[in-house]
């Protein structure tokens, strides 16, 4: 009998009303909550809901994406939101996304929303409890005890390997002079070689290892990039039986067994109180961030497990991040001569001779930075953050229930008209400062802001304008590559699908 009548309309009928209403409060096949405004007024109010495409919530909205069908997705579902930060629901949480720096504030500044979301437990497995995914009271201690490495003294200790790795770059580009110049294959190794020795205090290109763990961390990104394009791919069953599981651990051990290697060996040099004096290759010892962990080991603050998750957070973190913007910037100046022209000029007022220039005389490239910020603020390096209620929590009005996802599209709250109109003009007199004055305080984050921004950025932009002061006083840039040729990927990084190109004539002197 019960078989007959599920045959009839009319059960179906109410079959489908009951599935309706219970929809209202929770999505069907998903156990998250709705979220709610505090003071009771429509939801819509305060947010734009993003309708699904089936009853399962956005769940289903997303599978099978690649890097760049996530890149257009996101950006679609923002011109849809018309201005609006708007709401996602999926299996088991809703994700909130703010495109708008006014309610990006409140998030910042929040000193309770400091837990990074489930896309950061990709990088889990490669970082560890380093600084970017670690939250409470090891976050904490652990900035605390990395701040002084970041100091200006140390950014001047630094000053001098970013130039000698800049003047065998710029020995490489003069002898690649004819045609075209590929970045995305002579940048990277530039910022890679730089943070793996003001990291670790080794010269990449010294070590016979050093080919294997550029290869490795390029695999290691690669696959990461896939799982962040597929929802499935989060579970670790789905990765380990369909995804390329075998060869991410692979390289994780080449990675981390490098990292631990040099750090084992730094420690022996430490115990002995060697540092500062000649190394394994005959070389007086610089500072390294390394020497502040060790410290921090001798007092018991941090033990070898913890040191290698910051040095392989400092080398991820500070490597295609850098790489990212200064492809785009070194591209932005080949495409307006003008603005390639006036911070050439501004470069001609440093020293002759770069041995001499100091970290006063690159902070006086203000035109300069404001190129660098102009390509940060069209292509950001880290196109967006995340973070997640560990409980329920009241967020621009909204009570969002425990797990909710949050997710700062640092990409479309630095193209917003209201901020920054003419958004897809490249004009780096933006960040001139009496054009700033009257600017959001939280319209231009490319480095993220309040107490999880990154600890890096002076760091980032001293190693940028010294590249990028040595190629404009050699080299003369022209376009090989438009913007309209380039396919935006999201990864953890802003990416092109294809490799950006310039093509360099080499500056009379005084041309
Ligand atoms: C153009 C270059 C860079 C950009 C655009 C950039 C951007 C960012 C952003 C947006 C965050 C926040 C991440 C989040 O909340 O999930 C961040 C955090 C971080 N960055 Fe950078 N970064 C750059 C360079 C660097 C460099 C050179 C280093 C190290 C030498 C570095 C080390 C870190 C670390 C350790 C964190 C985590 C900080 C914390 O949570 O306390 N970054 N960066």
């Amino acid at each position: 009998m019960w078989i007959a009548l599920l045959g009839t309309p009319a059960l179906l009928v109410v079959l489908w009303l009951l599935l309706k209403k219970l929809n209202e409060s929770y999505f069907i096949l998903s156990l998250s909550r709705r979220v709610r405004t505090e003071d009771g007024s429509p939801l819509e109010s305060k947010v734009a809901v993003m309708p699904g495409k089936t009853i399962f919530g956005n769940n289903l909205d997303i599978l099978n994406f690649t890097p760049a069908s996530v890149f257009n997705f996101v950006r679609e579902s923002t011109a849809k939101a018309k201005g609006r930060n708007y709401l996602w629901y999926f299996l088991f949480a809703p994700m909130y996304n703010v495109v708008r720096a006014e309610e990006a504030e409140e998030i910042f500044q929040s000193t309770k929303l400091i837990t990074k979301n489930v896309v950061y437990e990709l990088i889990r497995p490669f970082l560890g409890d380093g600084l970017l995914i670690s939250t409470d009271q090891k976050w904490h201690s652990r900035r605390k005890a990395l701040t002084p490495a970041f100091h200006f003294n140390v950014l001047q200790s630094f000053l001098a390997i970013f130039k000698e790795e800049c003047n065998k770059f710029i020995k490489v580009l003069n002898e690649n002079l004819d045609g075209e110049l590929d970045l995305n294959q002579v940048i990277p190794q530039f910022t890679l070689n730089n943070i793996c020795e003001t990291a670790l205090g080794v010269k990449l290109d010294d070590m016979s290892e050093g080919n294997g763990y550029r290869k490795a961390i390029h695999a290691i990104e690669e696959i990461l990039i896939q799982r962040v394009c597929n929802p499935l791919m989060y579970y670790n069953w789905y990765f380990f039986l369909n995804g390329d599981y075998r060869k991410h651990e692979h390289n994780l051990r080449i990675v981390h067994d490098f990292a631990s290697g040099i750090i084992q060996r730094k420690r022996e040099l430490f115990k002995q109180k060697q540092l500062g004096h000649v190394d394994e290759f005959g070389k007086k010892q610089r500072y390294a961030m390394l020497d502040t962990l060790l410290a921090a080991e001798a007092e018991g603050q941090i033990d070898h497990e913890g040191i290698c998750d910051e040095v392989n957070t400092f080398m991820f973190e500070g490597y295609d991040t850098t790489s990212t913007c200064l492809i785009f910037t070194l591209l932005m100046l080949a495409l307006h001569e003008d603005v390639q022209t006036r911070c050439y000029e501004e470069v001609q007022n440093l020293p002759e001779d770069s041995d001499e220039t100091t970290v006063f005389q690159y902070n006086e490239l203000v035109y300069l930075e404001c190129a660098i910020k102009e390509s940060l603020r069209m292509f950001p390096s880290v196109p967006f953050i995340g973070r997640q209620c560990v409980e329920e929590c009241v967020v621009n009005g909204m009570v969002m229930p425990k797990d909710t996802q949050i997710s700062l599209h640092i990409y479309d709250i630095m193209r917003d008209p209201r901020h920054f109109p003419k958004p897809n003009q490249y004009q780096p007199e933006r960040f001139l400062p009496e054009n700033t004055v009257n600017r959001h305080p939280f319209a231009f984050v490319p480095f993220s802001a309040g107490q999880r921004n990154c600890i890096g950025q002076k760091f980032a932009i001293l190693e940028m304008k010294v590249l990028l002061a040595a190629v404009l006083r050699n080299f003369r840039l022209l376009p090989a590559t438009q913007l309209e040729d380039l396919t935006f990927e999201n990864g953890i990084v802003l990416r092109t699908q294809e490799n950006i190109k310039v093509k360099l004539v080499k500056r009379e002197a005084s041309s």
